[in-house]
């Protein structure tokens, strides 16, 4: 089974616990027991596959979540049982994804735009605890303005990453760097020490709106968690396709 499309599904494992658990409604058309009957042993071989590929390359956990919140922003396809693919890819839409080198008021905007509001976006950005970094996405913020970066945290990530540009762009740093490979809290912690790699992570802990869910999560595992959880449900709900709208494609990766 391609890893990507199996942790895709995984999402779904999860957000089910999280629905049994929470007692939270699921939008008509799709539903936690849709493969219940055509592929009753679909979620298991799932789990399976994605511990599977994790186990072998860490960092997929990491791609896959990324994933998520990329097929969600531009033309939703995965997640709870019974979406369906989208027919085309769109280039367009996929440049309009959410820029590191935002500010605080623009993230919300976006976020808004498509229904997230503000504690969601901080939640959701709280993946982030895991994954890694090129040095292209943060050089601006390691040499650019001082006052919100831990002096350092800044001079530890310029050691690999080059300030001119074009060299080491490609060069990695991990996004928490207290438990790279932890899904924990520690992401909020940081931005409250001003340790955000990317301008998009600090801007949320920067005097601003969010200041508040920021250290409300650094001080609270469980609800980062939780609100993490039910974000997640909410992202896989953007614009839906179900029935006839889409399809269900025959390669992962490219539109039927
Ligand atoms: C708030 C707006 C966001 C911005 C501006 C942003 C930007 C970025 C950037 C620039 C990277 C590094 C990519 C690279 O160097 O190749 C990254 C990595 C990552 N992002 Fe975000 N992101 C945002 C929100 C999210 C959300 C909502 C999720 C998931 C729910 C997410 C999940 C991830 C993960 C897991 C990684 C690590 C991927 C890896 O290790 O390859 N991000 N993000």
């Amino acid at each position: 089974m391609d890893p990507h499309r199996s942790l895709r599904t995984i999402f779904v494992f999860v957000i089910i616990l999280i629905l049994s658990l929470n007692n939270i409604e699921i939008k008509a058309q799709l539903s936690p027991t849709f493969y219940d009957t055509t592929c009753p042993n679909a979620l298991t071989t799932i789990r399976t596959s994605i511990r599977t590929a994790v186990s072998r390359q860490r960092r997929m956990a990491a791609f896959l979540i990324r994933l998520h919140f990329h097929d969600c922003f531009v033309q939703v396809r995965f997640i709870c049982l019974g979406r369906r693919d989208s027919t085309t890819a769109n280039r367009v839409l996929a440049d309009s994804l959410p820029r590191a080198d935002q500010d605080l008021a623009s993230l919300i905007r976006d976020f808004d735009a498509k229904g997230l509001n503000e504690r969601d976006m901080v939640a959701l950005s709280g993946s982030h605890t895991i994954g890694q970094s090129r040095c292209v996405a943060f050089r601006a913020r390691i040499y650019g303005n001082v006052t919100n970066t831990d002096a350092n945290f800044a001079s530890t990530r310029r050691r690999n990453c080059p300030e001119n540009r074009g060299n080491g762009d490609g060069n990695l740093a991990p996004l928490d760097l207290v438990t790279p490979n932890s899904f924990d809290n520690n992401y909020f912690r940081n931005l409250v020490q001003r340790r955000g790699l990317l301008q998009s992570d600090q801007v949320l802990f920067n005097g601003g709106s969010t200041d508040s869910i920021v250290l409300e999560y650094s001080n609270n595992h469980r609800r980062f968690a939780s609100d993490f959880a039910a974000a997640m449900v909410k992202m896989g709900e953007i614009e839906p396709r179900t029935g006839a709208n889409g399809v269900i494609r025959t390669t992962c990766s490219v539109a039927n």
